[in-house]
C-alpha cells in the first residue's frame, strides 16, 4: 500500500473560506492527500486566502515566505494558494513567489484533482476562472465534517449590494443561490455523520433565492424552515445577512422556529446616515435600529453582533459619534470593528481615507464600548441556564467545551461522552471571551 500524501491547509478569513478548505481537503482526499495538522509534517501546503483588507493579503505573502526554509530542505514539497487573494492577484502571486506550484480561486477548486496532476508533471497552474459549471456539483458528495457536531454549508456565494469598500462582489462574483434539494440533502448527510448544527453560509445569506424541489424559487425564510424539519438537525444559525433582506418571514422564523438560535450578526458598518450613503448601503441608521427592534419583538433573548468599519473617506469626528451612538442604543453581544482599508477597484478607493492615526483613537474607542457590551452581555449569563451542544475536549483536563445557544463559548467539567450532546449548563462564571459552567446533574 502506499502512503498518504500528507495535506497542510491554512485558512484565513471568514467562515466561507472554511467551508471551502472543508471541501478542497475532500476533493484532494480522491488524490490520495489526508490532512495533517502542521506545514512541517505536509506533501502539499495549501493557503486558502482572504482578500478583504489589505493586511489580510499582505498576511499570506509574509505567511508564504517564511515556508521558505521548510521548501528549501524538501524541495518536492508543493505550495498552492486559493481563495480570495488567489482571484485578485492570482498572476502576481506566481511572479512575487516562485515557490508556489499552484493558483486557484474560489470557483474552479472542484478541478483540483486535474490540476495537482499538471504539477505532478512540474508544471505551475493558474486557474481563476468564473465558470459556468456549478463547481459543488462536481465536488465528491461525501462529505466529511471535521469540526464535530457543528457544520458549516455554502448556500449562497457572491455579492451583487457593492458596497463602496467592498471587493467580494469582484473576488467572488454576482449572487449564486445553490439549489434547495442540493443544500437539504448536503444538511441531512451532515446529520448523518454526526453534526447537530449547521450554519448557513453566504455573503449574502439572506438575499439567498434557490430553486425549489419542485421548481419554484425559494427565499431564505423558507429555506431555514425546511431545513427545521430535518430530524437530529437540532440548531441552525446563519451568517452573514444584510439588512436589507430581513424579510418578514425571516424575523418571524426567529420567533416561532425553535432551531434558528437567538444570535445573528447583522452588520451595519455606520451609524451616519451621510457615510452609509457614501458606502452605498442603502439603509439609514434609523432603518437599521426599527429592524433591530422588530426582530428583537419577534425573539427577546436574540443576542445581536454586527461588524463596523471606522475611518471610511471623508468620516468626520460628528459621523464617528452616531456610530458610537448606534452601537449604545442597539446593545451588541459581541462586534468586530475595522479600520478602513482602501481595496484597489473598488470606488471609495478613489478618495484618501482618515488620517492613519485618527482612524486608529476611533478604532479604540469604538472597540472599548463593544468590549464593555461584551463583558454585560456576558456577565447577564451568569446564573442563567443554557443547553450547550458540547463541540470538543476543554484545554485543562476532565472540561468540555461547547456552544451556548447564544453561540457563547462555554467551558465546564465533564465526561467526554457529552461530546456532540445538548445538555442544560448553568453559567456559573464569564471570562474575557468565555463562560465557564455547571453541569445541572452536578448542581
Ligand atoms: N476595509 C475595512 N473593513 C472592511 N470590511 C469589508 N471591506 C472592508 C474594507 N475595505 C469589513 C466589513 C465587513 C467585514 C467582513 O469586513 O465590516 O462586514
Ligand atoms: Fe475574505 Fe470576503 Fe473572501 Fe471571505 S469572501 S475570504 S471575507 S475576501
Amino acid at each position: 500500500m502506499t502512503e498518504a500524501k500528507k495535506l497542510y491547509v491554512k485558512t484565513f478569513g471568514c467562515q466561507m473560506n472554511v467551508y471551502d478548505s472543508e471541501r478542497m481537503a475532500e476533493a484532494l482526499g480522491g488524490q490520495g492527500y489526508e490532512q495533517v495538522d502542521t506545514a512541517e509534517a505536509a506533501d502539499m501546503i495549501l493557503f486558502n486566502t482572504c482578500h478583504i483588507r489589505e493586511k489580510a493579503a499582505e498576511k499570506m505573502y509574509s505567511d508564504l515566505g517564511r515556508l521558505k526554509p521548510l521548501h528549501d530542505v524538501k524541495p518536492g514539497l508543493k505550495i498552492a494558494v486559493a481563495g480570495c487573494v488567489a482571484q485578485a492577484e492570482g498572476e502576481e502571486i506566481l511572479r512575487r513567489q516562485p515557490m508556489v506550484d499552484l493558483v486557484v480561486g474560489p470557483q474552479t477548486y472542484h478541478r483540483l484533482p486535474a490540476m495537482m496532476q499538471a504539477v505532478d508533471r512540474g508544471e505551475r497552474v493558474l486557474d481563476t476562472d468564473f465558470p459556468e459549471e456549478d463547481k459543488f456539483t462536481l465536488l465528491p458528495k461525501d462529505r466529511r465534517p471535521t469540526r464535530g457536531p457543528s457544520a458549516f454549508l455554502t448556500v449562497q456565494e457572491g455579492c451583487d449590494k457593492f458596497c463602496s469598500f467592498c471587493v467580494v462582489p469582484y473576488t467572488r462574483g454576482a449572487e449564486v443561490s445553490r439549489p434547495a434539494d442540493r443544500l437539504l440533502g448536503e444538511a441531512r448527510d451532515l446529520v448523518a455523520r454526526g453534526v447537530r448544527e449547521v450554519t448557513l453560509l453566504g455573503q449574502n445569506v439572506n438575499a439567498y433565492h434557490g430553486v425549489g424541489p419542485e421548481g419554484g424559487e425559494w427565499g431564505f425564510a423558507r429555506l431555514v424552515r425546511e431545513m427545521a424539519c430535518i430530524d437530529g438537525l437540532d440548531r441552525i444559525r446563519y451568517t452573514t445577512s444584510h439588512p436589507n433582506d430581513m424579510e418578514d418571514d425571516l424575523i418571524a422564523a426567529h420567533g416561532d422556529c425553535d432551531k434558528l438560535m437567538p444570535y445573528l450578526h447583522l452588520p451595519v458598518q455606520s451609524g451616519s446616515d451621510r457615510i452609509l450613503k457614501a458606502m452605498n448601503r442603502k439603509h439609514t441608521a434609523e432603518g437599521y435600529i426599527r429592524l433591530i427592534e422588530r426582530i428583537r419583538a419577534a425573539r427577546p433573548d436574540l443576542v445581536l453582533s454586527g461588524d463596523f468599519i471606522v475611518g471610511f473617506p471623508g468620516e468626520t469626528e460628528e459621523d464617528f459619534q452616531a456610530t458610537l451612538d448606534l452601537v449604545a442604543a442597539v446593545g451588541y453581544g459581541a462586534a468586530y470593528s475595522f479600520k478602513y482599508s482602501a481595496r484597489p477597484g473598488t470606488p471609495a478607493a478613489e478618495r484618501a481615507g482618515v488620517d492613519p492615526s485618527v482612524a486608529d483613537e476611533r478604532l479604540q474607542r469604538l472597540q472599548a464600548l463593544i468590549t464593555a457590551q461584551q463583558r454585560a452581555t456576558q456577565e447577564g449569563m451568569v446564573g442563567r441556564l443554557v443547553n450547550v451542544l458540547f463541540e470538543k475536549p476543554g484545554r485543562i483536563d476532565g472540561q468540555i467545551s461547547g456552544k451556548s445557544e447564544y453561540l457563547h463559548a462555554v467551558h465546564c467539567a465533564g465526561p467526554a461522552d457529552l461530546l456532540g450532546q445538548i445538555v442544560p449548563v448553568e453559567i456559573i462564571a464569564s471570562q474575557t471571551n468565555s463562560l465557564t459552567g455547571r453541569l445541572r446533574a452536578q448542581s
